[in-house]
């Protein structure tokens, strides 16, 4: 049985008090109320900028269910690259995932799906679980084309994965248009894209992997439209942006399903 999740995307905000405050509200309501006995058994991963990592993990400990990532990672081992970070460095402090993909990085950092799938391999060759991001643009859906965009940038990005490997995966998907926009995907939206990114795994792989790999929603996700969008029979959660920067809202989210 595939896990629900819900991730929080902190990108570029807060600083370091608050990010420590909002993992230690949100564990705290978590301790209340574990995640064992809300509905979904979820998961939570938070997912704050580098340099707070350590911090979060600190604020994070004890709280059953709760982990820690980065949201980027170089697509190399090591060396001479001033600035960057390794996955294996963000192993190093005990985070466990990392986000790859974002359309941000896609769209700001230029990174296209060939540097991404080395970030893959850089990310499990380290021991972190890639949360693969993919989504379309809005002229992409208009014409017709986001089933398409979101195929090749899963193909490209991670089916030339082994099986093993790609059975550690889990895929976000953002439609670009919903982020951060309050415009969020329809249920039905979302729920069809999530049936097409399983049917072309259970191409790709098999039924069995493709049933256990987690595809959460990303895009205006928040506490009042979380519940439908979790309902769907193909979505797994949510990454959260913006709404996962308030600890009751947040919470709200992970009460959804
Ligand atoms: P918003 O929830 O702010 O739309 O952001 C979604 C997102 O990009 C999460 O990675």
């Amino acid at each position: 049985m595939r896990k629900k999740i819900v991730a929080g995307n902190w990108k570029m905000n807060l600083d370091l008090e608050g990010g420590r405050k909002l993992a230690t509200e949100i564990c705290a309501m978590i301790k209340e109320k574990p995640l064992s006995e809300l509905p979904g058994n979820p998961e939570v991963a938070f997912f704050p900028p580098f340099v707070f990592i350590t911090e979060v993990l600190k604020a994070s400990e004890g709280t059953s269910g709760v982990s820690v990532g980065s949201q980027n990672i170089h697509q190399l081992e090591k060396g001479a690259y001033t600035g960057e970070v390794a996955a294996a460095m963000v192993k190093s402090c005990g985070a466990t995932h990392t986000l790859i993909g974002h359309s941000e990085r896609r769209a700001y950092f230029h990174e296209d799906d060939a540097l991404l799938a080395k970030k893959v391999e850089q990310a499990l060759n380290s021991g972190l679980t890639p949360v693969f991001c993919c989504g379309e643009l809005l002229p992409e859906r208009e014409a017709g084309n986001h089933f398409k965009v979101v195929k090749e940038q899963v193909e490209k990005g991670l089916f030339w994965l082994e099986k093993e490997q790609f059975e550690k995966v889990v895929i976000a998907y953002e439609p670009v248009w919903a982020i951060g926009t309050g415009v969020t995907a329809s249920p039905e939206q979302a729920q069809e894209m999530h049936a097409f990114i399983r049917q072309i795994m259970a191409e790709k792989y098999d039924k069995v992997t493709a049933e256990n790999i987690s595809v959460l929603y990303g895009g205006s996700c928040n506490a009042q439209n979380a519940k439908e969008l979790f309902s769907q029979p193909d979505v797994d959660g949510g990454l959260i942006g913006g709404a996962s920067l308030k600890a009751t809202d947040f919470f709200a989210i992970i009460s959804s399903f």
